[in-house]
Parts: C-alpha cells; sequence; structure tokens
C-alpha cells in the first residue's frame, strides 16, 4: 500500500478512513519528495545563484507546470500559488472584486457553496456596496434550481461564483453549461475545484471559467498549498493582495512596481516544500489516471448508496447516482440520533467519518434543515470492505440508541 497511514492499525483495526472531502491521506511518493528537498536541495527559490536554490526553483516551478498542465491550463504563469482554495477565492475577491465591484452591482453565488465561496463575497458586497444574490438548491433533486438560476443572472451579475462539486451533496454542476450561461448573461465565472480537481478530469480552458480555485492537500498534496488559476491578461488585470519582497519589480521611496504574473501574487518566501509535495502528488494521480480514480469513486459510491438504500431509518441527502451527476460524497442521518453520536460510534469501529455543517451552513441548516449531517467521502484508496464495516456501524448505532 502506497498510504503509509493506512496501514496503522489502531486497537487492531486498520483506519477505514472516510473523510477524504475534508482531507486525502498522502502517499509515500508525496512525504518521500518533501523529505528529499529538506534533505538534499534545501534552499531558498529565485535568488540564488547556486545549485540547490536552482533545483529548489526548477521543482517549485515544475510543480506549476503539472498543475497546469493537469487541468489544462496554457502555462504556469497561469498558477498562482496562495494558501488553500479559501485563499484563492480570497485572492479572486479582493484583487479582481475590489476593482470591479461597484456599488449596486449584482454578486451571485448557489446556496451550495461552501463557507469560503459565501463569506469573501459577502465581505465584498458589504464594502463596496452590492448586491449578493443565491441560486436555490432544488429540495427533492438536490441540483442547481434552473429557475432560479435564470431569475439569477437576470439581474446581469458582474460575477457568478459556483462550486464545480458540492462538498456536502455530491452535486456534481455542469460546469462548461453554467459558465455559458453566466457569460451570455455578461458575468465572468469563478468555479470552485476543491472538490473536482482531486477526483476527476478537469479541463477548465474547455469549461471557460474565468477564475478557478483548489486545493492541493484534497489531492493527495501537502496542506499550505492552494491554486487561483486565470489566464495571463487576466491576472494581470487583477491587484495583488499581500505585498511585500519577491513581488515587486521596483520599489522607490513612496510607490512601488510589480513583478510579472503569477509571482506578483505570491509575496514572500513561497512554501517551497508544499509546491515540491503537490508536484508528487500530480505525478501520483496521473499515474492512476484521473479517469480510473472517477470511476473507482463512482462504483463503491453506488455500492454504498445500494446499501444504505435498503435501510428506512437512513437517509441520504444528494442526487440520484443514476443522473450522473453526483460524486462520491455521500451525506447522511440516522432517525433520531445525532451525527455526532453516529461519528463517535463509527470511530469505535475504527472508521473516520465526518459530521457537521461541513462549512455549508446556508445548505445544511436551510436547505436540508438539519443541525449538523454525518457525511462519508470516498478517494482512490478506499474500498467495499470498508463501506461494509460502515454498514455494521449503521447497525450498532440503531442497536444502541434502539431505532427502529
Ligand atoms: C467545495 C469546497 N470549496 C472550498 C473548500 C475550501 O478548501 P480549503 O479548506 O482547502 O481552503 C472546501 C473544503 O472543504 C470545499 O469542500
Amino acid at each position: 500500500m502506497d498510504f503509509p497511514l493506512l496501514d496503522i492499525r489502531y486497537d487492531g483495526k486498520r483506519i477505514a478512513y472516510l473523510d477524504s472531502a475534508a482531507t486525502s491521506q498522502k502517499p509515500a511518493q508525496v512525504i518521500e519528495s518533501i523529505s528529499d528537498y529538506y534533505k538534499t536541495y534545501n534552499a531558498n527559490i529565485h535568488r540564488g545563484i547556486y545549485k540547490i536554490s536552482e533545483k529548489a526553483t526548477e521543482v517549485y516551478i515544475g510543480s506549476k507546470e503539472k498543475a497546469a498542465k493537469l487541468i489544462n491550463a496554457g502555462s504556469y504563469s497561469e498558477i498562482v500559488y496562495t494558501k488553500n482554495a479559501t485563499d484563492a477565492i480570497n485572492l479572486a475577491a479582493i484583487g479582481w472584486g475590489n476593482r470591479n465591484i461597484k456599488e449596486g452591482d449584482h454578486i451571485l453565488i448557489t446556496e451550495m457553496e461552501h463557507h469560503s465561496n459565501i463569506v469573501p463575497w459577502q465581505m465584498l458586497a458589504k464594502k463596496n456596496g452590492a448586491v449578493l444574490d443565491y441560486v436555490d438548491v432544488d429540495r427533492s433533486a438536490y441540483t442547481l434550481n434552473e429557475e432560479s438560476l435564470e431569475k439569477g443572472l437576470a439581474k446581469s451579475p458582474k460575477i457568478f461564483a459556483f462550486t464545480h462539486v458540492s462538498n456536502v451533496l455530491g452535486t456534481v454542476n455542469d460546469a462548461k453549461r453554467l459558465t455559458k450561461m453566466a457569460h451570455d448573461a455578461g458575468a465572468l465565472v469563478l468555479l470552485d475545484g476543491a472538490q473536482s480537481v482531486p477526483h476527476m478530469k478537469v479541463d477548465i480552458r474547455d469549461i471557460g471559467a474565468d477564475l478557478f480555485a483548489f486545493s492541493s492537500h484534497k489531492m493527495l498534496g501537502p496542506a499550505g498549498i492552494g491554486v487561483l488559476r486565470a489566464e495571463r491578461s487576466f491576472l494581470e488585470g487583477m491587484d495583488p493582495m499581500i505585498t511585500g519582497g519577491d513581488m515587486i519589480l521596483s520599489v522607490e521611496k513612496q510607490s512601488s512596481t510589480w513583478n510579472d504574473v503569477p509571482w506578483k501574487f505570491e509575496a514572500g518566501t513561497p512554501n517551497i516544500e508544499g509546491g515540491v509535495g503537490f508536484g508528487a502528488a500530480i505525478d501520483y494521480l496521473n499515474a492512476v489516471g484521473m479517469d480510473n480514480i472517477q470511476k473507482h469513486e463512482i462504483e463503491i459510491t453506488k455500492y454504498a448508496l445500494d446499501a444504505l438504500g435498503t435501510d428506512d431509518k437512513v437517509r441520504v441527502y444528494g442526487p440520484d447516482i443514476k443522473s450522473g451527476v453526483r460524486g462520491g460524497i455521500i451525506s447522511f442521518s440516522i432517525k433520531g440520533v445525532h451525527p455526532h453520536d453516529i461519528a463517535t460510534i463509527f470511530d469505535s469501529h475504527g472508521i473516520a467519518i465526518r459530521t457537521g455543517h461541513h462549512c455549508a451552513m446556508p445548505l445544511v441548516r436551510s436547505v436540508l434543515g438539519l443541525p449538523a449531517a454525518a457525511r462519508m467521502s470516498f478517494y482512490l484508496y478506499n474500498n467495499e470492505e470498508e463501506v461494509d464495516r460502515a454498514v455494521q456501524a449503521i447497525k450498532s448505532v440503531k442497536e444502541i440508541f434502539h431505532v427502529g
């Protein structure tokens, strides 16, 4: 097994890690790439005229080239490294939004967004006097409501920011179609790829979204590094969010000019080891194949949904798997049992799942009407035996809480 953590036994049991939507496990190849950087070429990038600094620079930029290729972006200059997807969306809202959103403008998002694609737009709307509108989620199909989408776009928003895949419902939005609809309505598009890039082939130029955000730690790479992708000319029209060293071309006493993109957005010493590990993670994903990963996850999700579907005390939230718009995420509840109790019992079975609002309070509280939900999420290292264990854990929950 390439994932050392998944070989460890706790109380004699291998962990069934069903929480990859929160963060993924890391293969040995990623861990070793970071260790190798520290052991053999640890140096700051860009500024050293000596071998190990040159190597660190080459590997760091090389990881951007890999990220660009993975999503079919034009070149590494379109890849801005940020701390994570959240930081990337904040950069978009501040670096693009502050300049372009004016009083009375509309910003359109959806009810299925993660807080990272809500709060930055709320802040921007408050600061610049704009209006924040939401596309509703259909309460039975768990997809975006078409009528509400059309209504939102009819207000001529300046930007439509939406998630590619919901981290709660597993809904896969048709990003290409939605982007076209937004462009036809005169809006730019920010696409949140935090839950899509790790799990499926994404061709960002085909989709056509103007701004695209995702995180390394959800795709086998280290935490602390993420991506904001936009075309070079788009990035050139944005302001930096953080200023200081490395992002400048020249500094006078009263003013400064900026470095070329993407460097104008990367002030200070970046997360070099993060870039190194991220590159290794992309190599790993490519070796397995994104199509194979997606196929495996759909199979395992189908298997789990079939097992849960036979239990009338379990309620699952998300689109029908047959609809073809569902990824490997299953949020569920068990009648009369608080989700935290479900997770605690799962843990006693050696199964890691997540409960709570999943950083999507408007969706979980208002749309699903729940205080919290339990969530299983799958990745390339999960298997059917782990789903069987989850089904057994549900049985235990029901016995302990006398459900049914
Ligand atoms: C859909 C979605 N968007 C954005 C994020 C934020 O990612 P990060 O915490 O890496 O910034 C998450 C994290 O769970 C997510 O699921």
